[in-house]
């Protein structure tokens, strides 16, 4: 059979390989410690599921949902944003309600973009935005993500040509893979870059409840202007272990907001409302639950990065998210280094060089295992003495 030629344009899954590999050697019946993946390891908190086995139950959720989603969860992220990070927000034009933010993320360049227009990303970066780089046939610049420049973009190290045709921006921070968190002022300097090259910014908040060191991560919409430019995705899949609801939403500038629910009505139908009403309820109760995930994350944080110093390997501490960004050793590529410590030490990494061309050089270790296990693997790179 023949299919589309925008199918033969998508982008290889990288990842799809090493889950391969990883599936193989647990077969064999071998202990692997699996730090690969982004898949948050604890169950939703009680409270969000009892929400939701109350909202099952109620017929009115088992119809079609409002198209635009419904006005108790487009409240709550309204009332969310203003209680976390006193930004306002108008529930009725300035939030989309979306079945995951991956979804947001890979239809925003259809809504806004036309087919050779310019998006920028950041490399290393989340690899799923390529897909709506695909979809939309759009033309791809990259903004080197350095440990120098704390993993944030250098607008001014882009050409006059890229800043010309950019038109839409992708930022995440705390930043999936490299850990790095971004500033006030870094995003009040997005809003002038933006705003001078007339450049649509949207910021993917994935890790917004995952600080460390006392540090809150910053909303993008808490800088001046934003709003003008921009919006914000935020998901309930990180901050509540929600990630299997396909639960999340679009705030801020309310013509991109509606570009996305227009182009929404046309794919989707919503989600199912007694999803919606229990991520209305994670979002507006206690935040107790997110607090206590966040210092189990920090916990293993700093169990990972003790261990690792002590066997002499020169790592640097991820400020958010739950991934560290580690240098592999010297005479590795990113690839081989993978491949050694799934062979060696039973140990699944994912390969820098999979978030792009500056990942090079570096592993993304998830912080998804007990700190046990997090000891152990560290245990088991020591014993092929490479540092
Ligand atoms: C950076 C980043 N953005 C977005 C997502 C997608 O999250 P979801 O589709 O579950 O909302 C992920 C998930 O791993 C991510 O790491």
């Amino acid at each position: 059979m023949k299919f589309s030629k925008k199918l033969q344009q998508l982008p290889p899954q990288f990842f799809a390989t090493l889950v391969q590999k990883v599936n193989a050697a647990l077969a064999e019946g071998r202990d692997i410690i699996n730090l690969g993946q982004g898949n948050p390891d604890q169950p939703t908190p009680s409270h969000i599921v009892t929400a939701l086995q109350e909202a099952a139950t109620n017929p009115q959720h088992h119809k079609y949902p409002p198209f635009r989603g419904i006005p108790e969860l487009r409240q709550a992220a309204a009332d969310f944003y203003k209680r976390e990070y006193n930004v306002e927000i108008d529930p009725q034009t300035e939030v989309a309600v979306l079945g995951g933010t991956k979804i947001g993320l890979v239809e925003l360049p259809l809504a806004v973009l036309s087919a050779g227009d310019t998006i920028l990303l950041p490399d290393p970066g989340y690899p799923d935005y390529l897909s709506g780089v695909a979809l939309a046939d759009v033309h791809l610049e990259t903004m080197p993500l350095l440990a120098e420049n704390d993993f944030l973009p250098n607008y001014s190290a882009l050409t006059e040509d890229v800043k010309e045709r950019a038109k839409l921006l992708y930022l995440n921070y705390p930043n999936n893979p490299t850990g790095g968190t971004a500033t006030l002022e870094f995003f009040e300097e997005t809003v002038r870059f933006a705003k001078e090259h007339q450049i649509i910014v949207a910021h993917d908040f994935a890790y917004g409840a995952i600080g460390f060191d006392g540090q809150k991560p910053v909303s993008f919409l808490q800088a001046e202007g934003a709003k003008d430019v921009g919006i914000e995705m935020y998901t309930l899949s990180k901050t509540y272990n929600m990630a299997g609801w396909r639960i999340g939403f679009a705030v801020g500038n309310a013509q991109i907001i509606e570009a996305i629910n227009l182009i929404q009505d046309h794919l989707f139908c919503s989600q199912f409302p007694a999803v919606q009403q229990a991520a209305a309820v994670a979002l507006t109760s206690s935040q107790q639950c997110t607090e206590e995930l966040r210092e189990t994350y920090e916990r293993r944080r700093n169990v990972l990065i003790e261990e690792a110093k002590r066997i002499g390997w020169q790592v640097t501490a991820p400020k958010g998210s739950f991934f560290a960004w580690l240098p592999v050793p010297i005479g590795y590529t990113s690839e081989q280094f993978t491949a050694l410590l799934l062979e060696k030490a039973d140990i699944a990494v994912a390969s820098g060089n999979g978030f792009g061309q500056h990942g090079e050089g570096y592993i993304r270790v998830g912080l998804l295992v007990s700190e046990e296990r997090l000891r152990e693997a560290i245990q088991r790179i020591e014993k092929l003495q490479l540092f």
